[in-house]
């Protein structure tokens, strides 16, 4: 079975609206792939303007955030309702940043992906172990127990448009990417994990990128790997390297 690749940028807490919009122009004619999902995830305040400039592209547009109630006192978030009305398809769910950094834990990002598909979002569910999880190799288990809680009560019809990011967190920033096999190693479990959660139809449905220092110079050796479907790019996003990416 073909899986369509998707090459999504994470850009993190990155660009005000104006320099949102610069970049959406510097990347236009670079991202043109036709063969290629495009995604840029962006800032909340950058979504309505990025929106807007990638009008008429084949850029789709996702958010990195929001939160499981449709509205009221929540003060500082914003819900899937919102996310739709101005044009996101897609979200980020589980990003070790907001599990390590904002305390997110698995239930809460449980409850993100079952809302998310109740509301018509299509989540990119991170998952990835830390540096001592990986020297202690306990690493396989940790991802298995993340997917199989992240997914609970999520049905296989739903988990058929999913999108799962393999991001080890030693290899996010650092400029050390996993090598080919090591992400494939762990992209592949991740399959298998959902052939035994699920089913293999699901399985082979099921989107899994890798994520964690790619660029412009080791994208095409990672995309070539059976079990790795697209990639999730942050510091290279912001760059017209993430055209070079797209085109691997
Ligand atoms: P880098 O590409 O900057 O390592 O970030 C990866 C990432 O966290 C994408 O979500």
């Amino acid at each position: 079975m073909s899986r369509r690749r998707i090459i999504a940028g994470n850009w993190k807490m990155n660009k005000t609206p104006s320099e949102a919009v610069e970049l959406v122009a510097t990347l236009k004619d670079l991202v043109k792939n036709d063969d290629v999902d495009v995604v840029y995830c962006v800032p909340a305040i950058d979504i309505v303007p990025v929106a807007e400039a990638v009008k008429g592209t084949n850029v789709h547009v996702g958010a990195e955030n929001f939160y499981i109630e449709d509205k009221g006192a929540f003060t500082g978030e914003i819900s899937a309702p919102m996310l739709k009305d101005a044009g996101v398809e897609y979200i980020i769910i589980g990003h070790s940043e907001r599990r390590d950094i904002f305390g997110e834990n698995d239930i809460l990002i449980n409850a993100k992906v079952k809302k998310a598909f109740a509301s018509g979002l299509k989540p990119i569910l991170c998952c990835g172990e830390s540096l001592a999880l990986r020297k202690a190799g306990t690493y396989v288990e940790w991802i298995k127990r993340q997917i199989k809680w992240d997914l609970t009560d999520v049905a296989a019809d739903q988990v058929k448009d999913l999108v799962i990011a393999y991001e080890p967190i030693w290899a996010i920033g650092t400029g050390e990417t996993a090598t080919a096999d090591q992400a494939e190693e762990v992209c592949g479990i991740i399959r298998k994990t959902i052939a035994d959660l699920y089913d293999d139809a699901t399985a082979e449905a099921v989107r899994i990128q890798y994520g964690g220092s790619m660029n412009a110079g080791n994208a095409a050796e990672l995309l070539a790997k059976p079990n790795i479907d697209g990639g999730l790019i942050g510091g290279a996003s912001l760059k017209p390297d993430f055209g070079q990416i797209v085109n691997a």
